[in-house]
């Protein structure tokens, strides 16, 4: 019998940090973990080196005619800083008021393990499912899956022949309200630095003489939103597109109450754009995110210094048709034209990723050429959940990127089913990640009857 808990557990051992190559042994091991309990699953298990993290694609194949069901995940996780903030070893589960606590039990490899478990189980009943199915596993996904799209580029009449894509890499509300989640925004990303004078110098003897670095570099920050906390540059919001009624109704259902969000984020007040929610303005519009910002003396007491130099990190989320390399190039521009004369600017463009949408059926804009296997599985999945979960199902787009997904749809023409596994409370990217163990054998069962549907 396969035990999802244990083999979870076992997989939050490895310490598979993407962006930081101390971890690399870590990287290691997730990946043969996942190539090890693939192929005691009795899949056919491929490993591809890339120029930094593995994929791992695993395949159950068998008869042509049957459906062929392409399973995502990513084995890589965030980095478990600030590590002193944490109550147990973030890469030593540990089981504690129905919850498993380790960096990367929610995202992603709880909600993996669903699927997984799925399959696993599925396969142990009935051997002759009459099912194809890929695990598509990446190792890059925190670091922007800069290996995946070449990857699906090379194996394109391949893995195009899936039907659709099935993952669990994104939120639901509550333990009660799974989402089935329609919308990705997307994302591009960039480092700005700011230099003055060739050197740190005394304060005394040049400030006022020359530009401050640090300074120069607020103040441009600053122009790029205005008072109403709507970006200023220009041509941003070009490609946002109109939200349809029955979003804005599927939304509204959450009944989420802008003092209790205000709450569990601990503001005093919130700052969304004039006339949007809170929860609309994190699904329906772009952003631009200072993610961090340095210069200067950072040390204890003070110091008397003009310094040489600033630098902040900056994250545009993206929404509709929105371009990520024409955004990425709009705001680098901006910055340029406003940085003042006596500093100069150098901005490196990092990863970049658009945004996805799919309209699931028995909507006045569902298309209706959608494949047939693609509504089935939207339909499975809320028959499911509402056998599952208290409540049933709703259709939300979600705030945070996949990029790839939208890059499977783009290269390969697959949609993509996302059931929402991890929680708001779950911590993700933040310390004490963790994974509610009934949502997870709920998404177990959940997953189960989605495919079993899918094999007919
Ligand atoms: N699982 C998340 C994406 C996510 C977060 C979906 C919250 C829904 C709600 C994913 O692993 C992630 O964190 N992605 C990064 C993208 C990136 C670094 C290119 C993100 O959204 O910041
Ligand atoms: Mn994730």
């Amino acid at each position: 019998m396969f035990d999802p808990i244990k083999k979870l557990k076992e997989h939050l051992r490895f310490a598979s940090v993407s962006t930081d190559s101390q971890f690399k042994e870590g990287m290691a091991g997730s990946q043969k973990f996942l190539a090890g309990l693939f192929s005691e699953m009795g899949l056919s298990v491929e490993v591809v080196d890339t120029d930094m993290h593995p994929i791992v694609l695993a395949k159950r194949e068998g008869d042509l005619n049957w459906p062929h069901i392409l399973i995502y995940g990513h084995y890589d996780v965030q980095p478990a800083d600030p590590i002193e903030l944490w109550n147990s070893d973030p890469f030593e589960p540990v089981e504690r008021d129905g919850r498993i606590y380790a960096r990367g039990a929610a995202d992603n490899k709880g909600p993996q393990m669903a699927h997984i478990a799925a399959v696993a189980e599925l396969l142990e009943e009935n051997p002759n499912l009459p099912l194809r199915i890929s695990f598509l596993f990446e190792g890059e996904e925190e670091i922007g899956s800069p290996s995946l799209l070449p990857f699906l580029e090379s194996r394109k009449g391949e893995l195009s022949q899936a039907d659709l894509v099935l993952l669990s890499d994104t939120l639901s509300p509550s333990a009660d309200q799974l989402v089935v989640t329609v919308g990705l925004r997307g994302i591009v990303v960039m480092d700005v630095e700011f230099t003055g004078p060739n050197s740190d110098l005394h304060s005394g003897l040049h400030g006022g003489a020359v530009y401050n670095p640090v300074q120069a570099l607020c103040e441009v920050c600053a122009s790029l939103h205005d008072s109403d906390n709507r970006v200023t540059v220009p041509g941003f919001y070009d490609g946002v597109t109109e939200v349809e009624e029955w979003e804005r109704e599927e939304l509204a259902q959450l009944g989420s109450d802008e003092e209790d969000y205000r709450q569990f984020v601990g503001v005093k007040a919130l700052h969304s754009l004039s006339g949007y929610t809170a929860q609309e303005s994190v699904r329906y519009l772009p952003t631009l995110e200072f993610n961090g910002i340095g210069g200067g003396y950072q040390g204890g007491g003070s110091k008397t210094i003009v310094p040489s130099k600033a630098m902040t990190k900056i994250s545009c989320r993206l929404v509709g048709n929105q371009d990520p390399k024409k955004v990425g190039d709009l705001v680098r521009q901006a910055i340029l034209d406003r940085t003042p004369e006596g500093i100069v600017a150098k901005i490196d463009m990092g990863h970049q990723g658009a945004p996805y949408l799919v309209v699931p059926p028995g909507k006045p804009n569902s298309p209706d050429n959608a494949p047939v296997l693609l509504t089935k599985a939207f339909e499975a999945a809320k028959v499911a959940i509402s056998e599952e979960f208290p409540n049933s199902a709703l259709f939300l787009r979600e705030g945070g990127s996949i990029p790839i997904i939208a890059d499977i749809k783009t290269t390969l023409g697959l949609d993509s089913v996302m059931i929402g596994l991890f929680l708001p409370e779950d911590n993700l990217h933040a310390p004490n990640e963790s994974m509610n163990i009934d949502v997870l054998k709920k998404g177990i069962r959940v997953s189960k009857s989605i495919l079993r549907s899918l094999a007919g």
